[in-house]
């Protein structure tokens, strides 16, 4: 029997934060007030509300999300264990978070957050049907696309390739309500579409790491307190 090996792959992290449910219920109210105080026609837009383009894009600096951010930086350090990263190397900075709310029939099309090194989720509710979370590879860096075009939505459709963890235009992950998700932040990712009547509410964090010391490192950032803005 041939054996095949696996390396280089995408890996995202997810666990369940356990967050109180008083005071889960307390941020939902804190993201209902931000989505109610503008006017957002959902119905004529397919495509979910996300507070960081709304003007709400630093719920960190909020005193209500203080716990909240503070265990999702718990699983961050555990992401980088499993992952046998030295995080302790970095300082980490929540640098823009922020809520989405998706109503039905809408989603989030792929994007990748490209100023930002992590990105966790945390899924405040996530209704049944709510559309799960889609990762796509990196397209033009494939490593098992040996044939160029090989991997495509259209080779799956006329059954060229069935999509596996060897090739797969994508993957999806199954969301609960309470799990918090974390991938690296360059990754392309984006929702089904919700076919839930009930509103799916997620927090968005990005998060860069900068080196604690720089004197004997070539690359990274360097120290946030050595940074000197133009004059
Ligand atoms: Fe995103």
């Amino acid at each position: 029997m041939a054996e095949m090996t696996h390396f280089f792959p995408l890996s995202a992290y997810k666990a369940k934060v356990g967050l109180d449910e008083t005071y889960r219920a307390q941020l939902i109210e804190n993201v209902e007030n931000d989505f109610e105080d503008k006017e957002f026609d959902y119905k004529a837009d397919d495509t979910a509300w996300t507070g960081d383009v709304r003007g709400f894009e630093f719920l960190h600096l909020r005193d209500i999300y203080e716990p909240l951010f503070r265990t999702i930086s718990g699983h961050v350090r555990e992401y980088y264990k499993i992952l046998n990263v030295a995080g302790d190397v970095f300082d980490f900075y929540y640098t823009r978070t922020w809520a989405t709310v998706t109503q039905t029939q809408q989603d989030i099309p792929a994007h990748r957050h490209k100023q930002s090194h992590i990105t966790a989720v945390y899924y405040l509710n996530f209704p049944e049907e709510a559309g799960k979370l889609i990762f796509e590879p990196d397209w033009d860096h494939v490593q098992n696309e040996s044939i160029p075009g090989l991997l495509s939505g259209q080779n799956v459709k006329n059954g060229l390739i069935q999509p596996s963890m060897f090739l797969s235009p994508a993957a999806s992950i199954d969301i609960a309500t309470d799990d918090v998700v974390i991938f690296p932040s360059k990754a392309s990712h984006g929702t089904a579409k919700s076919n839930s009547r009930e509103k799916r509410m997620s927090i968005s964090a990005d998060i860069v790491a900068v080196l604690k010391e720089s004197g004997e490192r070539e690359f990274f950032l360097p120290p946030l307190d050595k940074w000197k803005k133009f004059a």
